[in-house]
């Protein structure tokens, strides 16, 4: 429709606001409370215009009037500006004006509106109101009411994008403020977001107080590397040293927002712990000696040499999902192409078999949020594991009517919004998607052992027989007590319904790129299998050779090396004794390895086991590259800092090892953008990732071949489980899953729980450990069980208890969960001092445990 602003004609959307309108056509109307990821509320008044109403112009609310047909606006008349000018000087009458010590100072819109459309001088002289200044809200927010404009924005996110209403307006008039509930701190993974969009400096970061000024701040973007959503990021330096990472709107993925640990995470970066040069030390005779500083071309020798004296076969490589695209393609390039061992893998153990992700057809985050569709979380509750994809999908479910279907061994963040919560006992999460598409296609179908009655089962089908508009799964590990192959099997059911697509819920930062290069046992980069290339194409060209057999995963690895099998191990930015699944193999493989050595950032628990040779990495703020996300997205990872002492990139650890096994074999490869086209060459999925897509889409990034709508399905061998041909997604034929599990687990003896293992989005990793705001987050370990087994139990609430499995124990506090179903005991993944992983054994599908008081 036609609108005109200020005499000119201009286009606008039916249905969207004026102040839009106005923006899009190059007039902007100032603003203070408007926000366009958020719902208008027309609380400051600063973005007034005079709107003719058929009775003459009058003052209107930008944000807050949609436009019509044939609507006249003026944004510049005099009524205008002096309204402008009056809101201004009522808003700065309590103002404090404390600009020469507020963060906000020389990037405020309300020091900038002043200057623009205020008044000259403030005719106020009576005493200002005062508050107590700053006050902490969180860990790391601190609260100045006396800045305070009242816009609202702070209040909206927390109650209508986080879901978190922690922090609300209190008191009236005069005497409104913005504050939190008496003993209720705002606790909300999402809090650094309102000191992000606060117009004024009413609300700062603990970590950037004081820190920066604007005009000291050089910015890049880059991409959040803390879970495999990829939010995108402005990270911003000063000196050489990151001082603060914003979140930038990107519309397919994170729309701006950000979790704290994304926005605070850098701190752990500028750690003095940081790695900073190669360090050796000697483990002969079982004992070990101190860490020596070393060059990095001893150090390097010293791994090639061990690595060249024994067979491939001989020689693992564990991790790597926390490096660049280009990195692991140069990882994958010198285990399998160079060395010539397929002994490698990326997840640790807590993900799914490539085969299924890489497998089955695509969905992206838009496609699972799109308005009316149906979502299935067979995975991971988003908000801890995923929080940028957690706010999407609720933002989907909340506004735009988006049906959500669990099937999770426990509550999640989004239960509470969810149409239909099925919790299926541990280890039966297939034989109930098998009943519910079954129900759903109209078959009969067998609630059987899964503890869901047949009408919760019924009522989901419902829900998913009215999806005419395809269902997209979020697919992923809940717990990580529960076998990979009870979620894959689950896939594979719930692959049998028309127009299914899957996002993995992945939660390692770059682990889809880490697949999508080769960094698993019987891959090769671009999906295709080790033993589906027949022709000697461009990766002949680009490799001097590939592994002979197929090699081992994490767990295979692992089991080897106790045995004595493996000589070297490399850990790459991998601590499999805190995130392998299983604890105690994770110890003996790490000590059964004739040699550790580790790259990484910090001196890790498995490193200070186990490792002879510590190689150390730039972090992801210092090094460019890029990084695809759960979706299939690539966007670009830029360097802003140099990194510390004589840290390397990790692609350049790897290209120099591979110069010293098979000189030559890098030839060319001196730089991410080279090693780019190399992978551009050798992968079809990666041919559309050239420099020209990346540069227009540098927000966005590109989707690789195969993602999102466009992917086709994946096909499935007789073994169930998706095939990968040479083709880069796959065989073309539809899914058809075969009939569910048969080897269901018993359930539980008397006395006796399921485990579930679930991840928190604070826990005592490495990472964490090193970031001051997050250090006293991760929550206390806790046996959470059902309040009806708590009764029965001779054990009362906060009871300090030992829980037992056949492989471990852990000690925890018992606490009552109505989130948890009667007959589970629910644990957090590495809880400071009571790391989950000691009650698993790899290989299991469901761990039985008992809870004893200590
Ligand atoms: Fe000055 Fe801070 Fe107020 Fe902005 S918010 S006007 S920088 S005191
Ligand atoms: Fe607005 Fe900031 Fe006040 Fe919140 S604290 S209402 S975001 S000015
Ligand atoms: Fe319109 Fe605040 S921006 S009332």
């Amino acid at each position: 429709m036609e609108i005109t602003v200020d005499g000119v004609a201009v286009q606008a959307t039916p249905g969207e606001m004026l102040i839009e309108a106005c923006e899009r056509s190059g007039t902007y109307i100032p603003r203070f409370c408007y926000h366009s990821r958020m719902s208008p509320v027309g609380m400051c008044r600063m973005c007034l215009v005079e709107v003719d109403t058929g009775r003459g112009f009058a003052l209107q609310p930008s944000c807050m009037v949609p436009v019509s047909e044939g609507m006249k606006v003026s944004t510049e008349s005099e009524v205008t500006k002096k309204a402008q000018d009056g809101v201004l000087e009522f808003l700065l009458i309590n103002h404090p004006l404390d600009c020469p010590v507020c963060d906000k100072g020389g990037e405020c819109p309300l020091q900038d509106q002043t200057m623009a459309y205020g008044p000259g001088e403030t005719r106020f002289v009576e005493e200002k109101r005062h508050f107590a200044k700053p006050i902490a809200i969180s860990e790391t927010v601190y609260l100045d009411r006396e800045r305070c404009i009242l816009c609202d924005r702070c209040t909206r996110f927390a109650d209508e994008v986080a879901g978190d209403a922690l922090i609300q307006f209190m008191g009236r008039g005069n005497h409104t403020e913005v504050n939190t509930f008496p003993d209720e701190p705002f606790a909300s993974y999402f809090s650094g977001n309102t000191v992000q969009i606060c117009p004024v400096g009413a609300l700062t970061a603990a970590p950037y107080r004081f820190k920066a000024r604007p005009w000291d701040l050089t910015e890049t973007l880059s991409t959040a590397w803390v879970d495999s959503v990829g939010a995108r990021v402005a990270v911003q330096a000063s000196r050489n040293r990151v001082l603060r990472v914003l979140g930038a709107d990107a519309d397919a993925v994170n729309w701006g927002w950000l979790t704290d640990k994304e926005r605070f995470g850098f701190e752990a970066l500028n750690s003095a712990e940081r790695l900073t040069a190669p360090m050796l030390r000697d483990a002969a005779g079982g004992g070990v000696s101190e860490w020596q500083e070393a060059g990095w071309g001893e150090a390097l020798d010293r791994i090639a040499g061990a690595v060249g004296a024994v067979p491939p076969e001989r020689v693992a490589v564990l991790g790597g999902a926390r490096l660049t695209n280009e990195a692991q393609y140069m990882w994958a390039k010198l285990a399998k192409g160079v060395i010539g061992t397929d002994n490698v893998d990326a997840q640790l153990g807590d993900g799914l078999d490539p085969a299924v992700v890489l497998g089955l057809p695509r969905a992206t985050i838009d496609d699972a949020c799109r308005p009316g569709g149906t979502v299935v979380l067979i995975g991971p509750d988003p908000k801890e594991e995923l929080g940028t994809l957690y706010l999407r999908l609720r933002h989907g479910i909340v506004n735009d009517g988006v049906k959500l279907i669990e099937v999770t061994p426990c509550e999640t963040g989004l239960s509470h919004l969810a149409q239909h919560s099925l919790r299926p006992r541990p280890g039966t999460a297939a034989q109930l998607v098998s009943a519910l598409v079954a129900a759903a296609v109209g078959d009969g179908f067998e609630a059987g052992s899964t503890g869901v009655d047949r009408s919760e089962i019924e009522a989901a089908a419902q829900c998913l027989a009215e999806a005419d508009d395809g269902v997209t799964a979020v697919l992923g590990r809940a717990s990580l007590a529960e076998g990979a192959e009870v979620v894959e099997a689950a896939a594979m059911e719930l692959s049998a319904l028309p127009s299914v697509r899957f996002l993995p819920a992945l939660r390692r930062g770059n682990v889809m790129g880490a697949l999508e290069a080769g960094l698993a046992p019987e891959l090769l980069p671009g999906r295709v299998r080790l033993d589906g290339v027949e022709d000697e194409g461009s990766l002949a060209e680009a490799w001097p050779r590939r592994p002979a057999a197929a090699g081992l995963d994490a767990a295979s690895v692992l089991r080897a090396a106790a045995r004595g099998d493996i000589d070297v191990l490399v850990l790459v930015g991998a601590d499999p004794l805190n995130d392998f699944i299983d604890r105690d193999l994770a110890y003996r493989g790490l000590r059964g390895a004739s040699l550790v050595a580790a790259v990484d950032m910090f001196l890790n628990d498995s490193a200070t086991l186990a490792a002879e040779i510590v190689l150390a990495a730039a972090g992801p703020t210092e090094c460019d590259g890029t990084f695809t996300n759960l979706e299939g997205r690539v966007s670009p990872m830029s360097r802003k800092v140099t990194p510390p002492g004589t840290s390397r990139p990790d692609w350049m650890i790897a290209a120099d090892l591979a110069e010293r096994l098979k000189p030559g074999s890098t030839e060319g490869l001196d730089s991410p953008q080279a090693i780019r086209a190399e992978l551009a060459r050798v992968s079809s999925v990666h041919s559309s990732l050239t420099e020209q897509a990346l540069q227009e889409n540098p927000v966005e990034g590109v989707l690789l071949a195969g993602a999102g709508a466009t992917g086709k399905a994946g096909g499935w061998r007789r073994s169930g489980r998706p095939t990968m041909g040479r083709s880069p997604v796959g065989r073309t034929e539809p899914a058809t899953g075969p009939a569910g599990r048969e080897d269901l687990p018993e359930p539980p003896p008397d006395g006796a729980f399921l485990l579930v293992a679930t991840r928190t989005m604070y826990d005592d990793g490495t990472m964490l450990r090193h970031c001051p705001s997050s250090q006293g987050l991760a929550p206390a370990a806790s046996a959470r069980i059902n309040p009806a087994d708590l009764d029965r139990s001779s054990l009362g609430e906060g009871a300090a208890v030992r829980v037992v499995s056949d492989f471990g124990h852990i000690e925890a506090t018992l606490t009552a969960d109505r989130g948890v179903p009667a007959g589970s005991l629910r644990v957090h993944w590495l809880a400071p001092g009571s790391p989950a992983n000691s009650l698993i054994a790899a290989g299991t599908d469901v761990t039985a445990v008992e809870v004893e008081a200590r």
